[in-house]
């Protein structure tokens, strides 16, 4: 978690100016807390390295869509990267603007195609030949020309977990590498398709530079044969993936992270094009925690237990990839510690946040969970019927309820029973 908007003062953490425990206190939990100053500060650090240098931000909405998280962004002049019409609606809701939107995905609906093209969007990132078919039949139903960038598999290795992996050849994503070129020469032979640029995302919590210049390396090589068959690239999207600390990894900053990657496209003789960033993790991952009680404690024959009142479906991180997840005291007890595996209330075993943590706890404990800020609340669920966790933020000394806690009845609100 970004040590300078969560910190310990007199033993209590801290959101900024804000004691954790007296937010539990008056918002409850699960409780997922963000600070602005956070997000502020990774949001300026993509900026900063960006300024002067024909190089755009645009946040991608999947690792945390709030508005008010989008807000912020959008107040400093982010473009955002989404991959539905449901987060087209949430960027124009939280003040973001369609014209600075790309939209990704590998799935679009003719529908959700039309959307953004009613809507301005700047680019489409198109994944398949399919797709450019769809695309260039809804754009000529609308009378108008879509803007489009190919997403290209550029085949290397992220060296990170296999289900956040996303540009080797065994991937769904993405035209493979060997077939871009005369995927490319299709779109310029549709009439409604306007080639605009290329596009790459390679993975996610990646934490070395070196992936993403070999995946450059081959997007510059295509870029030169694309322009060559008589198209113009204007701009090259990067993808998004920087990773985070979450435990002892140690990424590259995001400023150097951009300026590498800008040099080395400057040093190709590629200068001139605008590139696109498209970070989500790395903005908002450290810039939240979530906030759970200890309910219980259960001593074990070969564990121990702490059940706490969040679970995989507040935060699916652990079930899902086996992610850690920093868990730390919100009030630290001068006592010896545990060790623990802290999970929920979810029947399932697949339901923990941590395991063998060192903890010092008695029930009515309150925990963070530590960078839960990025593919936290997005990936939450009802399973088990739990109404999902409020959301706060937290701005210096104040803290504003950015999403109601959800209440058991409007979970089947829209449910019916049969008449007979
Ligand atoms: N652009 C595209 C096209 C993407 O697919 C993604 C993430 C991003 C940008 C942002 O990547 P980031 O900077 O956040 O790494 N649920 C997983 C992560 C899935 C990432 C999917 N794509 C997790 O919790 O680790």
């Amino acid at each position: 978690m970004s040590d300078s908007a969560f910190h310990y003062v007199d033993g209590v953490l801290h959101a900024e100016g804000v004691s954790a425990a007296s937010l539990a206190e008056q918002f409850g939990t699960p409780l997922y807390v963000y600070s602005r100053d956070a997000l502020t500060q990774a949001y300026r650090a993509y900026a900063d390295a960006c300024a002067g240098r024909n190089a755009t931000v645009h946040v991608a909405v999947k690792a945390n869509s709030n508005l008010a998280v989008l807000n912020v962004f959008a107040r400093m002049g982010a473009g955002f990267d989404i991959v539905s019409s449901g987060e087209l609606a949430r960027v124009i809701a939280a003040g973001g603007r369609a014209e600075h939107t790309v939209f990704s995905g590998v799935g679009k609906s003719a529908a959700e195609m039309r959307e953004g093209l009613e809507a301005g969007v700047k680019c489409f990132n198109v994944e398949s030949i399919p797709e450019l078919h769809a695309l260039n039949e809804v754009a000529k139903s609308l009378g108008k020309k879509a803007p489009v960038s190919l997403r290209v598999n550029p085949d290397v290795d992220a060296k990170t977990h296999p289900y956040i992996s996303t540009g080797l050849k065994s991937n769904k994503f993405g035209v493979a590498f060997s077939d871009a070129r005369a995927t490319y020469a299709q779109a310029q032979a549709m009439d409604h398709l306007d080639v605009v640029g290329i596009d790459c995302h390679i993975g996610s919590q990646i934490t070395e530079i070196s992936p993403y210049l070999d995946a450059l390396d081959k997007l510059l090589e295509l870029v030169g044969q694309i322009e060559a068959d008589g198209m113009r690239i204007r701009h090259i999207d990067v993808g998004g993936g920087l990773g985070i600390t979450y435990d002892d990894e140690t990424p590259p900053a995001i400023g150097d992270f951009v300026t590498t990657l800008l040099d080395h496209i400057g040093k190709r003789g590629h200068g001139a094009r605008e590139v696109y960033f498209e970070p989500g993790r790395s903005l908002v991952g450290n810039a939240g925690v979530l906030l759970t009680r200890v309910e219980y404690l259960k001593p074990g024959e070969e564990k121990n237990f702490a059940i706490v009142d969040a679970a995989m479906n507040d935060l699916a991180r652990p079930a899902m990839y086996e992610a850690f997840h920093r868990i730390v005291p919100v009030v630290k007890r001068d006592a010896a510690a545990q060790t623990y595996d802290v999970v929920g209330p979810v029947c399932e075993s697949g339901d923990w946040l941590g395991r063998d943590r060192e903890l010092a706890l008695v029930p009515g404990d309150l925990l963070a969970i530590c960078s839960a800020g990025a593919y936290g609340f997005v990936m939450s669920s009802n399973y088990n019927t739990r109404p999902r966790a409020a959301e706060i933020m937290v701005d210096g000394e104040r803290a504003r309820l950015v999403r109601e806690r959800e209440e058991v009845k409007q979970l089947f609100a829209g449910e019916s029973i049969l008449p007979d």
